[in-house]
């Protein structure tokens, strides 16, 4: 029988992968115009139809959602054999919310704080080199590689860091090449260590031991401030302290959530930036209020994630309707935040409604999801786009063509299409 679902697309399901992926930006304003909201999509992305809501009632559902039957862990699946079985991205319920009290205890107030001098100093080392063309997405998953393996995994010196590095990007190479994963997930078989699996359980052996060893070495010698120095400090209900293994997990949720979404939200500022002269000439003036204002207004009118999608076990009433169960539901981040109905000049990158708006409905801007899903690192993520965005109001940066750059996906998040190109100087 015919599932009872919103409106949406009748495009084969191959056409609208191709659009999701190639396009997202477009395919989901003309989604919202032809069908409104909410719509129902189909691809490849999912195995079962997507319903997208925008409205802030249905978003809020969605994001009070009863994780029994509505797990978000299920979704992540694919990436177990890397995330590892205590990890953030895979638990659901009761399990989820523990780890979740463990894993936030450092991204609170002045524990927090104490990380954005190392983070400034990182991004400052990273931008004294640029002079010319500059792809900022690339540089800036270089930086924002750096600030993981230094400030919460808290390498200290190259001999530590490099080893992670290669290993890491050996992994999510993997990880992040869209073809790969899809083979991948086709073929989860080990056919031997040529086959994509096979290497990609191959590197993630190897990762896996450099980093057991490396979270042996803080525990019996703890350097400093860093996330993992906190995360060590943690105990549970009973008092007991969390095994390696456990570290290991927390400190890949930290990688896999942290790395991409903000690489490329920084390169979404960098490409807002450069076609706005005024807001980086103003951001240049060292004002702190303007500064977070410029952060929160990328984040609003580029989210590097589109959907915080759950999937229905049961059927559940989500914006006054009733949606069946066997479908995935999802806040589309992408809509709520450019709603004309929510969001004077819901398409310009305007700074100064942050300023003289006051804050919009809490349900409206949520580029880090909602509920007990919502973004475990944002305090994190928030620091670290102003510290960056401090050190590149110094810069003198143009774009490098005047028309903006069109959003496309790269795996799990939308980047720009010319990886934020800027000439500098
Ligand atoms: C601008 C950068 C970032 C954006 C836009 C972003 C956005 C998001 C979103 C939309 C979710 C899913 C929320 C949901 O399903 O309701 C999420 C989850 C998560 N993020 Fe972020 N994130 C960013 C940076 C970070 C950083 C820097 C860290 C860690 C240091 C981090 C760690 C996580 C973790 C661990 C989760 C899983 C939470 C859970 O399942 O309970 N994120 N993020």
């Amino acid at each position: 029988m015919a599932l009872d679902l919103p409106a949406g697309p009748r495009a084969p399901a191959a056409w609208q992968t191709v659009a999701w992926m190639a396009r997202p930006g477009a395919f989901l304003r003309r989604v919202h115009e032809r069908f409104g909201d909410p719509a129902t999509i189909r691809t490849y992305w999912t195995e079962e139809p997507m319903v997208l809501f925008s409205a802030p009632e249905a978003v809020r559902d969605v994001f009070r959602l009863d994780p029994a039957i509505a797990p978000a862990g299920q979704s992540w699946e694919f990436l177990r054999p890397f995330a590892g079985p205590h990890s953030i991205l895979l638990l659901d319920g009761e399990d989820h919310l523990r780890e979740r009290r463990l894993m936030q205890a450092p991204f609170h107030g002045e524990r927090m704080r104490a990380f954005a001098p190392a983070v400034a100093d990182l991004a400052r080392r990273e931008l004294s080199s640029w002079s010319g063309p500059v792809t900022t997405l690339e540089r800036m998953r270089h930086l924002t590689l750096e600030i993981i393996l230094r400030v919460v995994f808290g390498a200290s010196g190259e001999r530590e860091a490099a080893p992670l590095r290669a290993a890491i990007e050996g992994t999510l190479g993997d990880v992040r090449s869209l073809p790969r994963m899809l083979a991948m997930a086709l073929v989860q078989r080990d056919l031997g260590p040529r086959s994509p699996w096979g290497r990609f359980r191959l590197a993630v052996e190897r990762f896996d031991s450099l980093l057991l060893d490396f979270v042996a070495r803080r525990r019996a010698e703890p350097n400093g401030d860093s996330v993992l120095a906190l995360l060590l400090e943690q105990r549970d209900e009973d008092g007991n302290a969390a095994t390696d293994r456990h570290l290991r997990d927390q400190l890949v949720a930290l990688l896999v959530g942290g790395h991409d979404s903000s690489a490329a939200s920084l390169a979404w500022a960098f490409e807002r930036l450069a076609r706005h002269p005024s807001v980086h000439a103003r951001m240049a003036a060292g004002d702190d209020e303007y500064l977070d204002a410029v952060v929160k207004e990328v984040l609003r009118a580029r989210p590097a994630l589109t959907i915080a999608p759950r999937r229905l076990l049961e059927p559940a009433p989500i914006g006054g309707r009733t949606i069946p169960a066997g479908v995935q539901v999802a806040a589309c981040l992408w809509l709520a935040m450019r709603r004309e109905d929510l969001w004077l000049r819901a398409g310009a990158f305007w700074p100064e409604r942050w300023l003289e708006d006051g804050s919009p409905h809490p349900l409206s801007w949520i580029p880090f999801g909602g509920g007990v899903r919502r973004c475990a690192g944002a305090p994190f993520a928030e620091m670290e786009m102003r510290e960056v965005l401090r050190g590149a109001a110094e810069l003198t940066i143009r774009p490098v063509r005047p028309e903006p750059e069109r959003a496309r996906r790269s795996m799990l998040v939308v980047t720009p299409d010319r990886g934020g190109e800027v000439l500098v100087g």
